[in-house]
């Protein structure tokens, strides 16, 4: 058996209720790299275990940027990755010149459309830059492989909901697919019909 060298990687907040001095977080990030890991994701905001509930621990809890910037002063050997709130390209190339990564959640959810300037912006790769039908055509061989096996439709629209976010049409493709993909039936007709309202 061949062993490969992957990065160890932790991904945290930058506090816990009223355990949230920089103090802290250093301690912790410093006892973990000692232990092996060398990359962190870090959630720019705390977490306050009692009386939020998840969706309100990534929402309440206020975002502070300067905490992981002085984590990655303090750790320049290892890789910090900055998560929380970061909705644009222009945000993590901002935030990439104090950090080593971003990471986006929500909004690559959201609005995955983003992701698609990612590899020219970033990685200087030069993309046949698609629009947003034409990734969803690349998509669909998928869609209909899967839909073979006998996987739900909505198993695999859910993740394009928001692929028109922002565009005409955008809340109507999303709707058709949020009210049709679920049935028993549902093909990749709905799919289509989905389409005929952004097209
Ligand atoms: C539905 C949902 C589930 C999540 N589950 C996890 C999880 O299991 N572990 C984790 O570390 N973060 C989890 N997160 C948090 C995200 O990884 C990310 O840290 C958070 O959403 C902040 O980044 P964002 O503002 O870019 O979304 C979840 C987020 C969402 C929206």
């Amino acid at each position: 058996m061949t062993s490969v060298n992957l990065p160890i990687t932790i991904k945290c907040r930058i506090g816990i209720d009223d355990r949230d001095s920089q103090r802290e977080l250093e301690d912790f990030i410093g006892t973990v790299a000692n232990a092996g890991c060398d990359t962190f994701i870090v959630h720019a905001r705390k977490a306050i275990l009692s009386g939020l509930s998840p969706k309100e621990n990534r929402e309440i809890p206020p975002l502070n940027y300067d905490s992981v910037f002085a984590v990655k002063q303090a750790f320049p050997e290892l890789s910090i990755i900055i998560n929380g709130g970061i909705k644009t390209i222009e945000d993590a190339e901002s935030l990439l010149k104090k950090t080593d990564g971003v990471m986006l959640g929500r909004e690559a959810y959201q609005n995955p459309f983003i992701l698609n300037e990612v590899d020219a912006v970033f990685f200087g790769t030069a993309t046949n830059v698609q629009t947003r039908t034409e990734t969803l055509q690349k998509f669909m061989p998928y869609i209909e492989q899967e839909l073979e096996r006998g996987t739900p439709l909505h198993h695999m629209t859910r993740h394009i909901l928001g692929l028109y976010k922002g565009q005409k049409g955008g809340k109507n493709f999303r709707r058709h697919l949020s009210e049709n993909s679920y049935k028993k039936t549902a093909d990749i007709g709905v799919l289509l019909d989905a389409i005929s309202y952004v097209d």
